[in-house]
């Protein structure tokens, strides 16, 4: 295999889920990996375990000037993992939820990219992976400020990838399907009492949840991740799975009424 940003891996959200196994796979495969989260824990065996917290400047700062000065090799690859998923009706959720929310799922990694893509431009390059979501190109009912953080994270992706070329800075997206990981137990809820939304919101967030807690393995998209770090001209996005991969194509052909109609039966 060629590793054309070498063999030095940042990864946000490592101490569960998709991001620890990512850890884990990054670690099997010979890389030095360093593990960050707000616990700082991780399971992965020779992952360099780091407390870092995405929605704090200093946090983060203090984070990456640890990996300066740890002596290992620089990493020249970032994946972004950390991340959690609110849900509610979008009339019922308060600022300061959605706000929250983009705080860690967008605004985190924008944070980490600043102090990390500089890096990656002393280096002569470097790769950066944003665990996006299938819900990034296909937003549920009660998701929506969820599926927002992600499209969001397509757009910023998408204008990274064309503003960094030119420094051999390359982006992508990673679209995962329903996952089972910690995401579930996680999730907020903003569901007040006396919703008129409150009866659907419960049994379309508890049809999720199953889905959830019986989706993918997290190593699917962890593996998805150490292929493309071995690619110099990475695609924009990889979708895992092949169901996913045809929900989105059938996304594209179908008319967008009769997909809304689909997912409302599903969730609505
Ligand atoms: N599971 C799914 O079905 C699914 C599907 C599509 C996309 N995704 C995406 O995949 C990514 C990883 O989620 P997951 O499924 O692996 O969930 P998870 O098991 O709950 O892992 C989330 C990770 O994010 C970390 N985290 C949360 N807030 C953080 C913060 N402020 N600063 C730093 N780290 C933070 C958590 O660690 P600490 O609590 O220790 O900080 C944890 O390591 C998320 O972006 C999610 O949207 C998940």
């Amino acid at each position: 295999m060629r590793y054309p940003y070498g063999k030095s891996i940042l990864i946000t959200g490592a101490s569960s889920g998709i991001g620890e196994a990512a850890a884990q796979i990054f670690a099997a495969d010979g890389w030095v990996v360093f593990a960050a989260s707000r616990s700082g824990a991780c399971s992965a065996a020779g992952a360099i375990s780091l407390v870092m917290d995405v929605t704090d400047e200093e946090s983060v700062a203090r984070a990456v000037a640890y990996i300066k000065e740890n002596g290992a090799a620089l990493p020249r690859v970032v994946l972004h993992c950390a991340g959690y998923g609110i849900a509610g009706a979008a009339e019922d959720t308060p600022d300061a939820d959605a706000r929250a929310q983009f705080e860690v799922n967008y605004f985190g990694t924008l944070r980490v990219n600043r102090h990390i893509l500089p890096l990656f431009r002393e280096e002569g390059g470097g790769l950066a992976i944003m665990m996006s979501s299938v819900a990034g190109r296909l937003p549920l009912p009660y998701q929506s400020h969820y599926s927002a953080s992600k499209y969001a994270i397509d757009s910023y992706t998408e204008s990274l990838r064309m503003e960094g070329r030119q420094f051999g800075i390359r982006a992508a997206l990673v679209e995962p399907g329903d996952t089972a990981t910690g995401f579930t137990k996680a999730r907020k809820m903003a569901t007040p009492h006396g919703s008129p939304y409150r009866k659907n919101c419960e049994s379309a967030v508890a049809r999720m949840a199953h889905d959830e807690e019986h989706g993918a393995s997290p190593l699917l998209p962890a593996k998805a991740c150490l292929r493309l770090a071995t690619m110099s001209n990475p695609p924009v996005r990889v979708t895992v799975g092949l169901p996913y991969k045809a929900v989105l194509l059938l996304r594209r052909l179908l008319p967008a009424r009769l997909c809304e109609a689909i997912m409302g039966k599903l969730y609505g």
